[in-house]
Formats: structure tokens, C-alpha cells, sequence
């Protein structure tokens, strides 16, 4: 079934300091978008404003799947619709084993009317996915009876979030620096990955400053942040300039939200000094 996240002149608020002022973006299963940016112009800002993270408010416009609006729905709701957020600082949960978690979670996302302590996936079937995707991976086995992101290095917890997104299957994969603090093979692994699970049912969208990840993960649409807002959309021609040449042309390009952009930093600087 086609389907669309549709977002929509979208204001984000973080301790009351507008972040997002007005970001317009579709995305449909089966595409591969690429979000650019310096840093601080946004981009986690919005990936976390999708998911649903309370701190992030929404002050106006909206998100939508299939003309369902997610702004007044908690994060566990928002994966039952379908959306997957892979953090650029993954989480630790001490006391959480990995196959534990992810099996409420496979649960959660299949069987949305689910109530707690009913309905799990069964294991055998569960055991059996978890093995074959890990394995897929590159990934011990053993992981899987360990706390979550508990004392994994950098490269496992990125692993880790592949590991969900290839258990999980969301309608919309939203991914910030899954490629960051890695080294060259693992960055392969994870690439690779990607590019396994998205297909015409999964669309991405990959928040990142290296290029290696979209060489594997071809985008057919760039969007450049500035400032909280999409000051460009290319495709893939346009992700590679980006790399080769920095974003002193895109401020060039607009001045005026280059301006705001200063203006920002200005203030926040402001604000540390007093
Ligand atoms: N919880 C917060 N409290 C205060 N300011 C925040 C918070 N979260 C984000 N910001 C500010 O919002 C702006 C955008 O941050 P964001 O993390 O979205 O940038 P980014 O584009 O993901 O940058 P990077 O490329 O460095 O990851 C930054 O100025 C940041 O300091
Ligand atoms: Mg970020």
C-alpha cells in the first residue's frame, strides 16, 4: 500500500528557543531522502519532533501518515504508525535485556491494539528472526541476552539500532548519524544493512555528515537545513557538492536565513555569558 508522511510547516520549540521554523517534507515508502545541514541547524531537532519526544514541542503545523495528524500522539503511537527514529546517541537501558526489549517492541508494532502482557510474538518465531537479522548483521549472538546499550561501544549501539530497524520494519526509517563514531568496516555493515531493508515498503530518511552512507544508500532527494528550515532539495548530485564543497555556498545562496543563523548564535552565546 502507498503511503505518506507528510509534514508541514513545522515549528519545534526546545526550553522555549524556537528551533524548526516552518520544515515542509514528504516522504513516501520506497524513497531515500538524505538531510544535510551544518551543524546545530536542526536536523536531530527534527527527527526527535517525529518521533515524539516530549521535549520538543510542536507551536504549529503538522505531521501526517496517510492524513492522520501524529502531533497529539505519544511516541509509542507514533511506531505503531509506522515511524522509526535510529538516535545519533543511542540510549542505555540497564536491566533491559536486547531480545526482551525487542520483542515487546516487534510485538507493539505488529499487534497495535496490543494490550500489556497480552499478545506477545511467540518465540520460536521471534528466536528464529532475531538470529537470522543478527547474523545478517555481523553481530554475537550473545548480544541479545545483554542490557541494552549497556556498556556496548560506539559501534555496537549503531549496530543495535539496524538490529531494531531490521526487526521492526517501520513504514518510515528516520536515521540520524547511524554512520557516525564508526570505523570503516563497520560503517559497511551498517550501509549495507540499510540498503537491505529499505525496498518499496520503507522509506528513509538518513540525517548525515559523510558521504559513504549514501554512496551505499543512493538518495533520489537531498534537503539542506539552515537555520530550521529546508533552504534546498537536490538529489543526490546535490548531497555530493555538499561534501566536496561545505555550506559557505548554501549561506551565500541565503543570505537572509544565514543572517538568522548568526543571529541565533549570537544569542545563545549571549545567553551562556549570562
Ligand atoms: N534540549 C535542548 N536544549 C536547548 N537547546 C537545544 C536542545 N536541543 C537542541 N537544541 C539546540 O537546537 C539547535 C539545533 O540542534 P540539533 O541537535 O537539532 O542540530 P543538528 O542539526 O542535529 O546538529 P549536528 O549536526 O551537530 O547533530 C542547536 O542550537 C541546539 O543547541
Ligand atoms: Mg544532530
Amino acid at each position: 500500500m502507498s503511503s505518506l508522511l507528510k509534514i508541514e510547516n513545522l515549528h519545534v520549540g526546545v526550553d522555549g528557543t524556537q528551533i524548526l521554523k516552518g520544515v515542509n517534507l514528504e516522504i513516501r515508502p520506497g524513497e531515500v531522502h538524505a538531510l544535510m545541514g551544518p551543524n546545530g541547524s536542526g536536523k536531530s531537532t527534527l527527527a526527535y519532533a517525529l518521533a515524539g519526544h516530549p521535549k520538543y514541542e510542536i507551536t504549529d503545523g503538522s505531521i501526517q501518515i496517510d492524513g492522520v495528524n501524529l502531533v497529539e500522539l505519544d511516541a509509542n503511537e507514533r511506531a505503531r504508525m509506522g515511524i522509526f527514529l535510529a538516535l545519533q546517541y543511542p540510549v542505555t537501558i540497564p536491566g533491559v535485556k536486547v531480545a526482551d526489549f525487542l520483542r515487546h517492541a516487534v510485538s507493539n508494532v505488529r499487534n497495535p491494539a496490543r494490550k500489556e502482557g497480552e499478545g506477545l510474538v511467540a518465540m520460536r518465531e521471534f528466536r528464529k528472526e532475531i538470529k537470522q537479522e543478527m547474523e545478517a548483521l555481523g553481530m554475537d549472538l550473545a548480544f541479545a541476552r545483554r542490557y541494552l546499550n549497556d556498556g556496548f561501544s560506539g559501534g555496537e549501539k549503531k549496530r543495535m539500532e539496524i538490529l531494531q530497524l531490521a526487526m521492526l520494519k517501520p513504514k518510515f526509517a528516520i536515521l540520524d548519524e547511524t554512520d557516525s563514531g564508526l570505523d570503516t568496516d563497520a560503517v559497511n555493515v551498517v550501509s549495507e544493512g540499510i540498503n537491505r531493508l529499505t525496498g518499496p515498503d520503507m522509506g528513509v530518511l538518513i540525517i548525515t555528515h559523510h558521504e559513504r552512507l549514501l554512496e551505499f544508500n543512493r538518495p533520489q532527494f537531498t534537503h539542506v537545513m539552515l537555520a530550521g528550515r529546508i533552504v534546498e532539495t537536490g538529489d543526490a548530485q546535490l548531497a555530493h557538492d555538499l561534501h566536496a564543497d561545505g555550506y559557505t555556498v548554501v549561506r551565500e545562496r541565503h543570505p537572509d536565513v544565514a543572517a538568522e543563523e548568526e543571529a541565533a548564535k549570537a544569542a545563545k552565546e549571549e545567553a551562556v555569558a549570562v
